[in-house]
This record gives C-alpha cells, structure tokens and sequence, in this order.
C-alpha cells in the first residue's frame, strides 16, 4: 500500500495530473443543475464506448471490397464475443445520437447557448454533424446489401445539388459509383478524418464548459445581460456554487453507467443488425433500408416532390445548418425560461414531431416503394362522379400509389389495384386497408370513413 503512494506520489509529482484534473474536478457548478444535465456527460460515455469497440472491432475487419463482408461474418459468427462487440457498436451508434440529441434540444430548451456560451452551441452543432457522418460512414463499412445501397441511394440525392452535387458525390465517393475505392475512402473517414475533427472538437467543447461554467437552471424573470451575466455568474457560484465533484459528477456518472449497461444489454439480446446479402449491382431487387438514423433524412428526400426537390436538396441543409449556426447570434440574451419563449418550445416539438414522422414513413415504407408515383390523369378515372375523383386523389395523397399500380402509374410493392375490385369485395378492400398487411402499414387509423368509401368507390369503377 505505501508503495502505492509512493509510486503514485511520484508519478503525480512528475506529470502533475492531480494538477491537471483538479481544476475538472473541483470547479464549482450552479446548485440545481439536475438530471435534465446528464446529457452531454452520457453522450461523451458513448463515444468512449464507440472508441473502445471501434478499435477492437478493426483488429479483425478487413476494409477491402473483397474481404470485408467475409470479416463482418467472421466476426460476427465465429470471433469470440465478436457478434456482441458489433452489437455493442450499433447500439452505441444508436445510443450516442439519440444522446446529443436529448443534450442539444435541452441545451435548445434551457437556452444555455446565450451569452457566454455561444461557441459552445456552435462547437455542438458540429459535433452533431461529425456524429451523424460517423454513423452515415459506419453504415457502409458493413458492406453488405443494405449499406452500400444506402449509401448509392445518398450519393444520388448528393449528386443533384445542383453546381457542386456531382463533384460532391464524387468526392465523397472516391469516384462515379460506390466500390472498393469508396470503402477504402470511408474506413478512412470514420477511423482517421472524422474522428480526430471530433476529438479536437469534444476536447474543445469541454474546454468551453469549463471557462464559462454550466449553465445555471433558467429562473422566469431573470434575463442574460452580457454586460453583466460574468460577474453575475462568479458571485452567484462564490455564494451557492458546489464543487463538480462528488455533488455534481455522480449523476453524469450514474447515468453513463445506465446508459453503457443498457447498450450493452441490448447488443446481448438483440445482437448487431444482420448482414444482409453481399453487394451486388446485378441484384436490382434488394430492399435497401438505412440505419435508422438515416431513415428521418432519407425519407425527407424520398418524399419530397420531384420538382422541388433540386432546390430543396441545397436550400434546404445550407438553411438548416446556418439557422443552426446563427442561432446564438440572433438571441445571445434574455430571457431564458422556457416559460417566456413559449415559440422556442413549439418550435422544438415541431421538429421532434417532423424528424419522427419522416422516421416512420421511412420505416413503413421499407425503402422500395416508388415515390416518385404521380397522381392518376383524368384518363385513368373513368367518372365525373366527385365521389370517385376523390377517391382517386386520395390514391396519390395517401401515398397508396408509392407501392400500389393503377393503370401505368405507380410502385410494385404491393399488388397492383387496377382491377383489384374484381377479385376483391367492397368489404375485403375495407378490411385490406384498413388492416394493412405485410408491408403495408394499416390505414385503419389514418383513413376517415369517407375517405375510405371513396377509395373503394375508385376502384369500384374498374372491373
Ligand atoms: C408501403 C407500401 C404500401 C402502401 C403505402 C399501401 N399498400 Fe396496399 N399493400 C401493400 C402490400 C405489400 C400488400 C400485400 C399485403 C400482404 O401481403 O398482406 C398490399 C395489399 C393491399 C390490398 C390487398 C390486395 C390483394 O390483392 O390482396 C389492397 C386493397 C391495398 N393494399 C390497398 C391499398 C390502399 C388503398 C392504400 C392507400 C390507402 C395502400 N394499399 C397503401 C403495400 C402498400
């Protein structure tokens, strides 16, 4: 035991890493700052983990086109505890972005990104996009069906910004289409590029919490004045502030270990996603689905009409990530009470609201159906009954068209309908659509009865 000490005490009087912590350890905190701040902490948790089984995951994977689904199956299937550091890996993946996004919508909420801690938001939004592209660049290293087609399917959505798309995708790429030479690319994104950018900038990200302090607990009638929120801030912390250690830290802690146990745990159920076939271009009928984390913005692109969609392809990320961006400018002070900014809260549940109905359209949809369908022509509806032009409408609006045929329009995933009533009674296509199926999402709950009457009303009209 003295020996220890010894050993520690010269250890530390060399290096100096008591000194070194201490200002992390002992800088005092706003009382008050509760769960709602364990957000952040558990993210770096995460990425901890995500390093972790990050390295030992590429002891064994091989990152070349040849050999890299061959490796993913042998880790998978005969590496031992292989198949549960994949899991491990994903559900980290899964758990670190849903992490920074609880921390950023908090921060959001709270209006912590006010004055002085605007480069904090501003290093956070980065770090939002770094761990997304880990996630978007992971995906394709598992080289099966599945996440080379997704990323095809990125590449082509990349390639029509207009002006700078195709030099993007091929940059991002490696070259005109997705092969060895992208893979090669992304391993080197998502172990080398992406993760040094993030280390710097979680290393500076932290570096901010510790020069102007966590935020305190937004109080209603208290406003940010710059002028004088640093003196302000000192004298509340020299009167009630507590040190970071233990009264703080053991919540960021006890949450980080929740949170690791809980990935790990569902990397032991459930297990890493499963490879699907190896690529293959002549395969045209796989069924490409991002990792869910992609799902939001893939489903954003699919959905989105074919006309506007060049436009919005550029405007609309620029205009995001410069809101983002500019966010602490536009509001640096007052109020910060969620209380006082009640279009602050509404906005914050629009976009939650927007992002999980984009995810489950895509996850519904499955990735094949056609959304590109266009409404039914006049042609096509053979009626002037109002009844039964609406039903034709509502085809196209519901979305029946994505993965349903009528005449020549329309995708293939499900039966075509162009004369389904002549198979089916009013009452089986009552109980088809609003059931829904294998693959079709059931629209008992998303139909109104009329509308579903006008819809059996259309395709009544075609025996
Ligand atoms: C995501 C794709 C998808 C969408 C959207 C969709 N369907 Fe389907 N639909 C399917 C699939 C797949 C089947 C086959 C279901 C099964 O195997 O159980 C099907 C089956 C049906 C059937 C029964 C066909 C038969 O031959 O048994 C009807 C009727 C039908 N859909 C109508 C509709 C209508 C009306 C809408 C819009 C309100 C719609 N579907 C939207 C995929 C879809």
């Amino acid at each position: 035991m003295k020996m220890l000490k010894k050993i520690w005490a010269w250890i530390d009087d060399r290096s100096g890493i008591t000194e070194m912590l201490n200002p992390l350890i002992k800088h005092l905190v706003p009382p008050g700052s509760k769960w709602s701040y364990v957000f952040g902490s558990a993210t770096l948790f995460c990425l901890v983990l995500q390093v972790i089984t990050g390295v030992a995951l590429s002891l064994l994977y091989q990152p070349s086109s040849s050999d890299a689904y061959q490796s993913l199956q042998f880790i998978t299937h005969q590496a031992k505890f292989g198949n549960l550091l994949r899991g491990i890996h994903y559900f980290g993946a899964s758990a670190m972005i849903i992490m920074v996004g609880i921390h950023m919508i908090r921060v959001y909420i709270t209006a912590a990104y006010k004055y002085p801690r605007e480069m904090g938001w501003i290093s956070g939004v980065l770090l939002l996009f770094l761990t997304i592209a880990m996630g978007f660049t992971g995906q394709l290293l598992r080289w099966d069906s599945n996440g080379v087609w997704s990323s095809v399917v990125a590449a082509e959505q990349l390639g029509r910004i207009p002006l700078i798309g195709k030099l993007a995708a091929r940059l991002l790429m490696g070259g005109n289409t997705v092969g060895g030479h992208t893979l090669s690319r992304f391993y080197s994104y998502h172990v080398f590029v992406i993760p040094a950018i993030l280390f710097i900038l979680v290393a500076f990200h932290l570096m901010l919490v510790i020069r102007n302090g966590i935020s305190e607990p937004p109080k209603m009638g208290r406003p940010v004045d710059p002028k004088t929120y640093r003196q302000w801030y000192k004298d509340m912390l020299a009167k009630v502030g507590v040190p970071f250690w233990p009264y703080s830290a053991w919540r960021d802690i006890l949450f980080g270990a929740a949170t690791i146990i809980a990935i790990i745990a569902l990397a032991y159920i459930y297990g890493p996603p499963e490879l699907t076939q190896p690529p293959n271009p002549a395969y045209i009928y796989t069924n490409p689905k991002p990792d869910w984390y992609m799902l939001a913005i893939f489903s954003l692109f699919a959905l989105m009409p074919p006309k506007i969609e060049s436009v919005v392809i550029f405007v609309g990320p620029v205009l995001t990530v410069l809101i983002l961006l500019c966010l602490p400018f536009i509001s640096h002070k007052g109020e910060r009470s969620a209380l006082r900014r009640p279009w602050a809260v509404f906005g914050s549940i629009c976009v939650i609201v927007f992002v999980f109905s984009l995810f489950l359209l895509g996850e519904q949809s499955a990735w094949s159906p056609q959304f590109t369908a266009k409404p039914l022509t006049p042609t096509a509806i053979h009626s002037s009954d109002t009844l039964v032009i609406h039903g034709a409408a509502l085809l196209y609006q519901r979305g029946c068209l994505y993965c349903h045929k009528v005449d020549n329009t329309g995708g293939l995933k499900g039966p075509e309908l162009t004369n389904i009533a002549r198979r089916l009674s009013d009452e089986d296509l009552r109980v088809r659509i609003v059931n829904g199926g294998t693959n079709m999402p059931a629209y008992g709950g998303i139909l109104k009865k009329e509308d579903l009457t006008a819809i059996i009303a259309f395709l009544n009209t075609r025996k």
